[in-house]
């Protein structure tokens, strides 16, 4: 038996303000489409704005249900559009904000596990890694440089 020991790095932005212009720009997007969010529910909104090799954003924000399980995360809404509206474009950076009607979000808030692996399918896909930026409402901002940071052992095709 021997133990495998598996490392990631992400890059950490003290506040938003630290951001380069062109992701700013992109997280106010994001903003803008979380407080858009439907989460009448969990009073928990997040907001993804992709952007693409062809240059246009798509955004998405979380949409729940009544019945809770056929909500869906704010991550999958915008890449499953992305990738039906956009089928050929590679996806070149995601970033990310969630905020909460109770409490105010100041740590950085990763994409849940389910989310994790649906970019990652498209990581695989397009044979580039996708740049993931991601905060609260207000504090520190993670860069992932690839989805593989987030997520080392993904389940990918190449099992099947
Ligand atoms: N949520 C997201 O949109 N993205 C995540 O990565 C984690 C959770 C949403 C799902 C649900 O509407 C609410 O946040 C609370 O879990």
């Amino acid at each position: 038996m021997k133990s495998l020991i598996i490392t990631s790095t992400l890059d950490v932005y003290e506040n938003f303000d630290e951001l380069p212009n062109d992701v700013q720009q992109l997280m106010e997007r994001a903003f803008e489409a979380r407080d858009q969010a439907y989460a009448p529910y969990s009073n928990f909104k997040v907001g993804a704005a992709i952007l693409l090799d062809n240059e246009e954003v798509v955004i998405g924000s979380n949409q729940e249900n009544a019945s809770y399980p056929s909500g869906l995360c704010a991550e999958r809404t915008a890449i499953f559009y992305a990738g039906a509206k956009y089928p050929e474009a590679k996806i070149r950076r995601m970033a990310l904000s969630a905020r909460s009607l109770n409490h105010r979000t100041v740590t950085p808030i990763p994409p849940c596990g389910a989310c994790r692996q649906s970019i990652a399918e498209y990581e695989v896909k397009q044979e580039q890694p996708i740049e993931i930026f991601f905060m609260g409402e207000t504090g520190k901002v993670v860069r992932s440089g690839s989805l593989k940071e987030l997520l080392p052992l993904i389940f990918d095709n190449s099992y099947l």
